[in-house]
């Protein structure tokens, strides 16, 4: 990783300073429920996406859903499904680089483009649960349970309102214990694994969204796919631990789960008024190559509100130009996976960690 390191630095020095998060309204900024207007974007994003359409306005969640599909098919029309599924590990131990956001609104696009897709959050922050609005308080049935109790994956897996063909296996607090009672427990790497292949239902897609840690938890999810995919945000310091990750996946693919590769990598709050961005889309392109999604993720507010309201940002603002990438990089995924068979490497000559 030494070459990341150098730039790492490069950046500090060279690159303007970042403008603060200040332009990303939380929603205590905004305690009025719904979508506003997209202008408050930043108007960064090498995307090249169809004009956002007008932002739905008092809408019910279902209608904006509905809205969504309209703008998905202005993308590019139906996608091919996997013929067996495709189980995407969302991973970088970095803290809040968009692994959440990322698994929540991927899986929401592949789902509206007919796809029947799982999201099991694998962090006991819960977040991906609360942004697909699963109730997921202390009581509520959880992926804990299938790791810790053995219980199978069908008992805690519950339907997202709105969105068809879209399930979520929640984590509650409980699994803030699990890192330290898996150590254990039996076969205690290939829990999910395990799990994973007993669920009955068929399924075209399941991500899973990790902790920003590299402990069992992530293990357990490096076990139970074949395909990582990395958010990288477009910041100082992106580069910064990946080296780790990507070692802990050859270690994983080495000794555990040959069939395990980094299929994608997505940068993600991307600011195109920011030269260090471009800097750090450069960096990683030159470093990754074609694993590197063409479509980047904009610093949107939208995609940031979304999960307050217990919604991904396909059915908060569909139109909204985070909502139009996230279907892109989705349709880039289904495109590159129609091709994998078994869920081999589709990319075995270019190894994850070249020039890393
Ligand atoms: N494209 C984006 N534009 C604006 N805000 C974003 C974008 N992507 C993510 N965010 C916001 O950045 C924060 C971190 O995102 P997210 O929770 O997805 O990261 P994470 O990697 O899952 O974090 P953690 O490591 O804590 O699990 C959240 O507040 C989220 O709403
Ligand atoms: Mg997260």
């Amino acid at each position: 990783m030494a070459g990341f390191e150098a730039t790492k630095a490069a950046h500090v020095e060279e690159s303007e300073p970042l403008r603060s998060d200040a332009n990303i309204a939380g929603p205590t900024a905004d305690p009025v429920p719904g979508p506003r207007s997209e202008s408050t974007d930043a108007p960064g994003g090498a995307v090249d996406i169809a004009p956002a359409a007008p932002a739905p306005s008092g809408d019910s969640p279902s209608r904006a859903a509905q809205q969504a599909v309209e703008a998905m098919y202005r993308t590019g029309g139906s996608l091919p499904r996997p013929e067996e599924t495709r189980v995407m590990i969302v991973a970088n131990q970095k803290g809040g680089v968009g692994k959440t956001t990322t698994t929540v609104n991927l899986a929401a696009s592949l789902a509206l483009h007919g796809a029947r897709v799982l999201v099991i959050d694998l962090d006991p922050q819960g977040n991906a649960s609360t942004a697909l609005g699963i109730d997921h308080h202390a009581e509520v049935p959880s992926i804990y349970d299938v790791l810790i109790e053995s219980r199978p994956l069908s008992e805690v897996v519950q339907p997202v309102r709105d969105i068809e063909g879209l399930f979520c296996a929640p984590a509650t607090i409980d699994l803030a214990g699990a890192e330290i009672e898996l150590v254990s427990v039996v076969a205690r790497e290939s829990r999910l694994q395990r799990a994973i292949t007993a669920y009955e239902q068929p399924l075209d897609y399941v991500f899973i969204d990790c902790p920003p840690s590299l402990g069992l938890l992530t293990v357990n999810a490096l076990v139970a796919g074949a395909e990582v995919v990395i958010p990288i945000q477009c910041e100082y310091y992106a580069l910064e631990g990946l080296g780790q990750l990507l070692r802990n996946v050859e270690l994983v693919r080495g000794h555990l789960n040959p069939r395990l590769h980094v299929s994608t990598i997505l940068l993600t709050m991307y600011d195109g008024r920011t030269r260090l961005a471009s800097q750090v889309a450069d960096e990683v392109r030159s470093h990754f190559g074609k694993e590197v999604l063409r479509t980047n993720i904009p610093r949107s507010v939208r995609i940031s509100e979304a999960p307050s309201y217990g919604q991904t940002v396909l059915t908060y603002d569909p139109g909204s130009s985070g909502s139009l990438s996230y279907l892109e990089a989705a349709r880039e995924i289904a495109l590159r996976g129609a091709g994998t068979q078994q869920g081999l490497p589709q990319q075995e000559q270019h190894s994850p960690v070249k020039g890393a």
